[in-house]
């Protein structure tokens, strides 16, 4: 099974991610987007470096030649051996921040982000739902996107909840609020019911 855990910057994905990846078992394959190679590791520390000006289609194939990396080489050979797979963020984040936020429209990055990924999607997308501002208190600040704000946040709040909506049969929305613990229970909770 291949399930994604997504959500604005500071909804706790990252730990989440873990959570979940150990309780599925040691054969687990833990990921996170961008990273995972060589390549898509370096493609990450310059996206992440605030001062460098960066068109938003540029933007966008960055995240995509790293996804297109990673799901090749990484995620396709350890789903065909039978082991699981979680990533902390994968197709949903380049629709919600590049396709949506930054307005480069929700349809053609579905279709460009599937061309990238040979049509690979997940089983199972977890959503944590933060309120942004308890986002923004959380995450550190320190990547491009996250210092660009309150307001890039709450687009990219606002374009999960629709993918949420137009993706029903493969996202399930999960309160993100509340202890470590009490979330992990609410993501194992919609990982049991699939
Ligand atoms: P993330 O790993 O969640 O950051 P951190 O671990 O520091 O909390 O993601 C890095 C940033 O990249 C985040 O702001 C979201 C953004 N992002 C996109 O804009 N598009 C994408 O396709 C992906 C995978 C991430």
């Amino acid at each position: 099974m291949f399930v994604s855990l997504e959500g604005i910057d500071g909804s706790g994905k990252s730990t989440q991610a873990r959570l979940l990846a150990e309780a599925l078992g040691p054969e687990t394959l833990l990921i996170r987007e961008p990273g995972g190679t060589g390549a898509a590791e370096r493609i990450r520390e310059l996206l992440a470096e605030p001062a460098l000006e960066l068109d938003p289609l540029a933007e966008l194939l960055l995240f995509l030649a790293a996804r297109a990396d990673l799901t090749a080489r990484v995620i396709r050979p350890a789903l065909d051996a039978g082991r699981d797979v979680v990533s902390d963020r994968f197709a949903d984040s380049s629709v919600a921040y590049q396709g949506a936020a930054r307005g480069l429209g929700v349809g053609e990055v579905i279709s460009l982000t599937g061309s990238a990924t040979e049509g690979l999607w997940p089983d199972l997308t977890v959503l944590l739902r933060v309120d942004p501002e308890v986002g923004m208190d959380r995450a550190d600040g320190d990547d491009r996107f996250e210092s660009e704000g309150l307001e890039l946040q709450r687009a990219v709040a606002q374009a999960y909840e629709e993918i949420a909506k137009i993706a029903s049969d493969r996202v399930v929305v999960v309160d993100g609020e509340g202890t470590v613990e009490e979330v992990h229970e609410r993501v194992m909770e919609a990982v049991r019911s699939r």
